[in-house]
């Protein structure tokens, strides 16, 4: 039986040969999607973070098997549905958070599930939250640039 999920917002379907395939993988190499990072390929350092169902996950973790039906969106996917990028992208943009921008992907897209979920979170949600290594030790800054996203955001709503 095919495997059938949506990779931002479009509907795939891939023979179950395919099953064991870390999505990681699968993105990079046959959707073209390159902005999800390869890291550690074991689920340690978050460089490989996409949304699954909503929620922040290690793609490199999971296989297109466990994916039935699943809705992923990554970093291309993230401003689809809006005319402009998504507020956690001008904010990390507003205060140059990058340095290297390896590990930059996965840290917006820990960000952006995390502001969906906890719009205003505390310094310990933050923590919680906000495991991706950042071998550059951008932390400061991307702490400033959830608090600027978690501003835009709350702005969108009002
Ligand atoms: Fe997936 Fe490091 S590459 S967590
Ligand atoms: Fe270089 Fe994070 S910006 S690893």
């Amino acid at each position: 039986m095919p495997i059938k999920l949506t990779i931002n917002h479009q509907q795939v379907e891939i023979a179950d040969t395919d099953k064991d395939m870390p999505l990681l993988w699968f993105l990079r190499e046959q959707q073209g999607l390159k902005g999800t990072k390869f890291g550690c390929g074991i689920g340690q350092c978050g460089a490989c973070t996409v949304h699954y169902n909503g929620q922040a996950m290690r793609s490199c973790s999971v296989t297109l098997g466990q994916l039935q039906g699943a809705d992923i969106l990554t970093i291309e996917g993230l401003a689809t549905d809006r005319e402009k990028l998504h507020p956690v992208q001008e904010a990390w943009m507003e205060l140059d958070v990058p340095q290297c921008g390896y590990c930059q992907t996965g840290q917006i897209m820990a960000a952006a599930a995390m502001l969906k979920a906890t719009p205003r979170p505390t310094d310990q949600q933050v923590e919680a939250a906000m495991t991706n290594i950042c071998r550059c030790g951008t932390y400061v800054r991307i702490r400033k640039a959830i608090a600027l996203a978690a501003d835009k955001l709350a702005k969108e709503v009002s």
